[in-house]
């Protein structure tokens, strides 16, 4: 199979060109190489994807010639956007507006029609429930974000079903719940914690560190793309990517201190706006429609973050 991954030099985006190539699958993998954050952990990460089954460009998607960048693509896995929740207020939203929504819709637009396309998986998102009506959070509750970050992923997820009604685009939007494990963005919460916790520097934890996640470790997110990528659903379908541990921030830190045998330092900020109290998705319809449920445990996978992050910070004693 051809396969197009948007974002691939992104943390989940070269985890699925990772496992493609090691399936023997043609991968062509585009990224914008952003400087949101530090673009050499982006180079490093396109560095690991070798063979000459991979070709890499490095561009905007709107500055791309999609029909061609499509030309006999089976699936595409499209992970390329801009990150960030706490950061999406103020000017900078016309970035979010871009990369997360112009940006799909011209990816979408350049599908309709096509031949070979079997899959458009979308990396949508937890963060378009906001304070959700119910948990564990279905998908069909209605979503109601609180962040600019996600009312951007989710008017694109709406764009992905748009495009499916109207044109038979087989789209389908994997709404990831916090997405952890080795490489994870190092602007997120565990990589954050981690590094302090072998540098012996203080975290800094928004709020009262209640709020709860349901933290997903990042090869069942992998597993879950495949599964969506490869299989049948219907085109439009919408489902919860969620890791099941439903902890709260507290617990995690308290987790990684038995880890690192060593307490942490905590320096409390006001919590910020856009977070939400609590997230929780109920997975039954992927696991219905798809056979998926996600197999590592927090403890699991955060003992695994720790290690790689004891190797990427330093070596805690
Ligand atoms: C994450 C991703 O960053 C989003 O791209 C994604 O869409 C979202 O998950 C989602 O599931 O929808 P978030 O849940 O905020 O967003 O993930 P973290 O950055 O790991 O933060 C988790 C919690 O830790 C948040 O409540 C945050 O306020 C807190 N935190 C984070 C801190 O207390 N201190 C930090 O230094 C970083």
């Amino acid at each position: 199979m051809k396969v197009l991954i948007t974002g691939a030099a992104g943390f989940v985006g070269s985890r699925i060109a990772r496992r493609a190539l090691a399936e023997g699958h043609q991968v062509v993998g585009v990224d914008a190489l952003t400087d949101y954050y530090d673009p050499e952990i982006k180079r490093r990460n396109v560095k690991l994807l070798t063979g000459s089954n991979f070709e890499f460009v490095a561009g905007d998607l709107l500055d791309q010639d999609l029909k061609s960048l499509l030309d006999g693509v089976n699936v595409i896995f499209h992970q390329a956007g801009q990150p960030g929740v706490r950061s999406s207020w103020g000017r900078d939203f016309e970035i979010y507006l871009r990369a997360n929504i112009a940006a799909t819709q011209q990816l979408l637009e350049a599908a309709v029609g096509s031949q070979s396309l079997r899959a458009m998986v979308y990396a949508s998102s937890s963060s378009v429930y906001g304070d959700a009506e119910n948990y564990p959070t279905l998908e069909s509750d209605r979503p109601m974000p609180v962040s600019p970050y996600g009312v951007s992923k989710l008017a694109a997820e709406h764009l992905c079903t748009l495009y499916a009604r109207n044109f038979g685009v087989p789209t389908v939007s994997l709404r990831y719940f916090t997405v952890y494990g080795p490489g994870q963005r190092p602007d997120m919460a565990f990589t954050r914690f981690c590094k302090a916790a072998v540098t012996g520097s203080p975290i800094t934890l928004y709020g009262d560190g209640e709020q709860i996640r349901d933290f997903t470790f990042v090869d069942d997110i992998v597993e879950a793309n495949f599964a969506a990528g490869f299989g049948q659903v219907e085109p439009g379908s919408v489902f919860n990517v969620a890791g099941g541990s439903n902890v709260s921030v507290n617990e995690v830190i308290r987790t990684l201190e038995e880890l690192s045998d060593e307490s942490i330092q905590i320096d409390r900020r006001d919590a910020v706006s856009g977070d939400v109290r609590r997230t929780s998705g109920s997975t039954a319809a992927i696991q219905s429609a798809l056979g998926w449920s996600p197999k590592v445990s927090l403890k699991e996978g955060l003992a695994a973050q720790f290690e790689w992050a004891r190797e990427s910070f330093g070596t805690a004693t």
